[in-house]
């Protein structure tokens, strides 16, 4: 007699392997290049200053050439991740469920309502709702930018034609500083948003099925 074992990971991944490694790999990448861009930041601290205990309890005075080098050497992983996370997405379609269409800020907005409580009808099935789709198109596009401002300001001579395009050195580092700003505003938000859409949701980006 044959036992019938339930095949809980049976049909297609909700999340392709490809796409949950680039995703948890930039969590490291993005939280060093975080760290090692303040280490440099600190040098140089005009865009918005700190406050004196926010660089004490962080340990990140007197290591400017320390952040370079680790900064000069996780963009290259960044870049990589990034572009490959792209191509993939590209190749295998699955851009379509990404790319906000026609009508995404409003419905953005009525998801929006429905999370607050305040409308109550269910919001259309799809893998990702235009918020989603907002959300993490515009978290690429970020990445994009905190590419071009970064080479801004890494090479201002040689790729003069992008920090020119940017508005000059001062405009180009503000973007790159913003841009960081960005992610930790999207990391907590996206956190807070995986915590309430609860354990199957998260559980699927790390095997693939809920
Ligand atoms: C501890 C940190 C993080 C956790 C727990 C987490 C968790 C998740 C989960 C569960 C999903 C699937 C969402 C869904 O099905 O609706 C997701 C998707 C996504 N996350 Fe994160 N995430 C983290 C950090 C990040 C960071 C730092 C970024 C980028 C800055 C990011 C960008 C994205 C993107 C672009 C997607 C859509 C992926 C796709 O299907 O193509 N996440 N994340």
């Amino acid at each position: 007699m044959t036992q019938q074992i339930p095949d809980t990971h049976a049909g297609k991944a909700k999340h392709p392997l490809a796409i949950r490694w680039f995703h948890w790999l930039n969590f490291p990448i993005l939280s060093l290049m975080i760290w090692s861009g303040l280490l440099i930041y600190w040098a140089n601290d005009t865009i918005y200053t700190f406050p004196e205990w926010f660089y004490e309890r962080t340990h990140v005075a007197f290591r400017l050439s320390e952040g370079m080098s680790y900064h000069f050497l996780l963009m290259w992983l960044f870049a990589l991740n990034g572009i490959c996370y792209v191509a993939y997405t590209i190749v295998s379609g699955e851009w379509r469920e990404l790319v906000p269409g026609k009508g995404a800020l409003m419905q953005a907005f009525q998801v929006v309502l429905h999370d607050l409580g305040i409308r109550k009808e269910p919001l259309p099935v799809a893998k990702f709702n235009a918020a989603q789709q907002i959300a993490y198109t515009g978290v690429v596009l970020m990445g994009l930018g905190s590419l071009l401002s970064g080479m801004a300001i890494y090479r201002p001579i040689q790729l003069s034609f992008i920090t020119q395009a940017l508005g000059g050195y001062t405009a180009a580092r503000f973007i790159h500083f913003a841009l960081t700003v960005g992610y930790v505003g999207f990391f907590f938000m996206h956190v807070g948003q995986v915590i309430k859409a609860g354990w199957p949701n998260f559980r699927a980006m790390v095997t693939g099925h809920e």
